[in-house]
């Protein structure tokens, strides 16, 4: 049993266009469809999964000051936000929370921009490309995280 067990899944710019987006890239399943894959991921984990998801930077980074007290692990997943934000990285790091970064496609065989993280060395962990199931495998990181 994870006693600390409040996980926050944040979801940054354009994850809500899933299911419009290449296919190739980001599978067939919309945003609902994957929210409800992560929720029943995190149940078998014995987590506590809580959704949030912004295509405002600002918002993202005041989510991020106000979860003190209310999650015990993240995972994150920012989008393009990925690949440039710093007041993103930087708020993470005040969240100081153990946290893994997720991207549903693979982001190293693509664009060289997308090559660049700049929330990497904040993670405990990166899952890429591997489609909804990178959530899970994410969550199960931070569950053995957690237990130790
Ligand atoms: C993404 C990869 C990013 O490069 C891209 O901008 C996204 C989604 C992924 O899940 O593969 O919006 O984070």
């Amino acid at each position: 049993m994870v006693l600390r067990n409040r996980i926050e899944i944040i979801h940054g710019v354009n994850l809500d266009q899933l299911g419009r987006r290449d296919a190739e890239h980001y599978g067939g399943l919309n945003f609902d469809e994957l929210e409800l894959r992560i929720a029943r991921s995190a149940r078998e984990l014995e987590l506590v999964p809580r959704f949030f998801h912004t295509n405002h930077e600002g918002e993202l980074v005041e989510h991020l000051h106000r979860l003190e007290g209310l999650a015990d692990g993240i995972v994150i997943n920012p989008g393009a936000w990925t690949h440039y934000s710093y007041a993103i990285r930087d708020a993470l790091e005040l969240a100081g929370l153990p946290t893994v970064e997720v991207h549903l496609s693979e982001v190293d065989a693509r664009e060289p921009w997308r090559r660049t993280s700049v929330i990497a060395e904040l993670c405990i962990a990166r899952v890429s490309g591997k489609g909804p199931e990178g959530y899970r495998d994410a969550l199960a990181r931070l569950a053995a995280e957690l237990s130790r």
